[in-house]
């Protein structure tokens, strides 16, 4: 069956690919069971552009290191994403450095409350944001492709909802009348940045 390596250490993620990619003829491999944990440096100025770097690295590392099967890594494919939070009234902040924002380890109350202050003043209408989600695919015969999709809202006023992770607790989807991290895991998954990102790959993977 033909592998897809997807460029992440994030267990959640793989779980969507997962999901996202049932009953397609794929072998969905973590690099953890790749045993792949290549140093990479996102130093790209877009999503596309970081999801780009990972799955080509991930992508270089395989065939460098001579992984899988011969026959396995002429059709291997390597996937990787790059996601933030595009705030319109900050310039679209903190953007591609969304886990960098005010540091790593700065926890996401600290990061989300500030976001808030910096947006004091600034109307409803003006508050609008946006999760972004950029999918790269490298195939072993050096095709690329990249998909881009986003959840529109707004930046809210308080932190409300327990679901989700990062940013989830202030963007309010105004389609749902909620924040995002106060959506069912499920709910969040049909409509999200990422789910939409993925399966749009999964259509193009289809296609190629
Ligand atoms: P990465 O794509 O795993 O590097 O994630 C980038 C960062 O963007 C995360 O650490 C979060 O801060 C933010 N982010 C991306 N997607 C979401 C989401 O669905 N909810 C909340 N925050 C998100």
């Amino acid at each position: 069956m033909q592998k897809i390596v997807f460029a992440t250490g994030n267990k959640d993620k793989m779980r969507e690919i997962r999901m996202i990619m049932e009953g397609l003829p794929y072998e969905i491999i973590s690099m953890k069971e790749a045993g792949i944990n290549p140093e990479i440096i996102e130093d790209g100025t877009s999503f596309e552009e970081n999801a780009l770097i990972k799955s080509r690295a991930v992508a270089a590392f395989i065939q460098e290191n001579k992984l899988f099967s011969e026959e396995d890594r002429k059709t291997v494919i390597v996937l990787a994403d790059d996601s933030g939070l595009e705030i319109d009234a900050l310039n679209k902040e903190p953007g591609i450095y969304s886990a960098r924002y005010m540091g790593e380890d700065t926890s996401y109350r600290i990061k989300n409350k500030n976001l808030i202050d910096r947006l004091e003043g600034v109307a409803d209408e003006d508050r609008t944001a946006r999760f972004v989600c950029a999918v790269a695919a490298v195939l072993a015969d050096g095709r690329e492709e990249v998909t881009r999709a986003t959840m529109e809202g707004r930046i809210g006023y308080e932190e409300k909802g327990e679901n989700g992770f990062g940013y989830d607790p202030i963007l309010f989807l105004p389609e749902f009348g909620c924040m995002s991290a106060e959506l069912a895991p499920e709910q969040k998954n049909a409509i999200s940045h990422r789910g939409k990102a993925l399966r749009m790959m999964r259509d193009r993977l289809q296609e190629m």
